[in-house]
């Protein structure tokens, strides 16, 4: 409930607390997409390739789609084909950065290593130039629509298996200088941030190059609010070895205020990451036996009921819907999770992010999966990936230069599909 209250909020009649929503700095203007959920997959799309969908990869280094049959390739000694090898997907060859052109044997073409997180396969590929798409803002509306160059890297089309239809590619927003947000602050000449608000369902919305973030109520009639994102709770962001994903200082987890006892602290190695393409947060299996064991019993605990139905993949506690309480409009009340952060600080999942209705409404379940073993990603398997579904109607500002997340869950009258999509002049 704490975090309900982080996100101060300043109605459009009401217009000076307003000013604290940060303006865009220098001339330039801040970049909005509309993130959608692909109902058959659960990944979160933005069209930013000439208006078709990239698959929106917070660990992912690259930007990378099939490309065309003629397009351009970067040579092997540029800046950009070293910094896409900084980073090497699991399981990949080294090949080195290139190969001789064969048109020209005194040239070097720079190839790359595109990674899908999904199917856990990688390929090479050219590093080319290519252009993006999405549209300025103020941070109320999209204003005028602007197409700018990013270096991405092509791939095989057998490499968007798993991937949702339509999808031509995925959009790294990880921490390197040729992911999307720093490419979008270069062009664009504006600040290397972003903000994610993940949809349930609907349009949600990203912002590469700061604030400032209005949402619409969904109060009748719907006002406009900003989201005060001076008022985010803000923790460092750690980094791993051979990863730029983002990983989170976490101290522990509790429900209900008790903290869960797991032994040998597994948290610590591997680490705690967020990660756009696990539809559920994963826990490897050493997190993940203590903690659905302690929410079971503390779930039991508080409300003193016994009847689990059978499980729904991929969930394995599920409760009869008529034995729990609730539904409320902040979700079933079910014990808080908290995530202890360094510092003290909590990010606190409650009924709405932490319970999955299933079969119908008839069941709801504990929407934690466990984690598949030999799954990687870059940097090696984390303790925990914090997935999609607990991130919704948050807003998280992601700030990579500062190294550090602003998060805050948005108040129950407005969610992340609020944004007015409307074009404005
Ligand atoms: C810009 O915004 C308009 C209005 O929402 C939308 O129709 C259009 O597809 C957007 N353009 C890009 C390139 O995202
Ligand atoms: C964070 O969560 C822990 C465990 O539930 C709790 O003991 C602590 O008081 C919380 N801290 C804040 C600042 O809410
Ligand atoms: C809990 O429920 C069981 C049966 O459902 C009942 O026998 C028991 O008395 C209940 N305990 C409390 C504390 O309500
Ligand atoms: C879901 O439940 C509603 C109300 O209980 C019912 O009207 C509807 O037919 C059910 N849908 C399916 C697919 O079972
Ligand atoms: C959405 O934005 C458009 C363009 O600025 C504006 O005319 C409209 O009133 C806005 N919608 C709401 C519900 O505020």
């Amino acid at each position: 409930m704490a975090l309900l209250l982080a996100v101060s909020l300043c109605l459009a009649a009401s217009l000076s607390p307003c000013t604290l929503a940060a303006a865009a700095q220098g001339g330039k203007r801040p970049l909005v997409t509309a993130i959608t959920k692909d109902p058959a997959t659960s990944l979160y799309t933005s069209p930013l390739k000439d208006s078709r969908p990239l698959v929106l990869d917070l660990s992912g280094p690259l930007i990378w789609s099939t490309c065309d049959r003629a397009h351009p390739t970067l040579q092997c000694h540029h800046h950009d084909c070293a910094h896409a090898h900084s980073y090497h997907p699991p399981g990949c060859p080294h090949t080195g950065y290139g190969k001789a052109d064969e048109e020209d044997r005194f040239r070097c073409k720079c190839t790359a290593h595109p990674y899908n997180p999904v199917a856990g396969r990688s390929a090479t590929g050219d590093l080319t130039r290519t252009k993006l798409s999405a549209n300025a803002t103020d941070g109320r509306n999209p204003l005028f629509p602007v197409s700018f160059p990013a270096v991405a890297s092509c791939a095989p089309a057998s490499l968007l298996a798993k991937l949702p239809a339509g999808a031509v590619g995925v959009a790294g927003l990880a921490r390197s200088r040729v992911a999307l947000p720093a490419q979008v602050a270069r062009t664009q000449d504006v600040a290397d941030k972003f903000i994610l608000c993940l949809p349930r369902s609907g349009d949600g919305v990203a912002i590469f190059g700061g604030g400032p973030l209005f949402l619409l109520t969904s109060t009748s009639p719907p006002s406009e609010a900003g989201v005060d994102l001076t008022k985010l709770t803000y923790t460092p962001l750690l980094s791993r070895k051979g990863s730029s994903s983002y990983y989170l200082p976490v101290k522990a987890i509790a429900f209900d205020k008790a903290q869960v006892q797991l032994p040998g602290n597994p948290l610590a190695t591997g680490g705690v990451v967020l990660g756009t393409t696990a539809p559920y947060t994963e826990l490897r299996p050493d997190v993940y036996r203590p903690l659905v064991d302690a929410f079971d019993k503390a779930l039991m605990r508080r409300w003193n009921i016994s009847k689990r139905v059978p499980a729904v993949a991929p969930f394995e506690l599920c409760y009869d819907s008529k034995t729990l309480p609730g539904p409320t409009r902040i979700g079933w009340l079910v014990p808080d999770i908290d995530i202890v952060l360094e510092g003290g600080k909590n990010w606190t999942l409650g009924g709405l992010s932490s319970m999955v209705d299933v079969n119908n409404f008839t069941a709801a379940c504990f929407g934690f999966v466990e984690m598949k073993l030999g799954k990687g990603g870059y940097g090696g398997a984390p303790a925990v990936v914090i997935g999609g579904f607990q991130m919704e109607d948050h807003v998280l500002q992601f700030d990579p230069e500062k190294q550090q997340l602003g998060f805050a869950k948005l108040p129950i009258f407005i969610s992340c599909r609020n944004f007015n999509f409307t074009l404005s002049h």
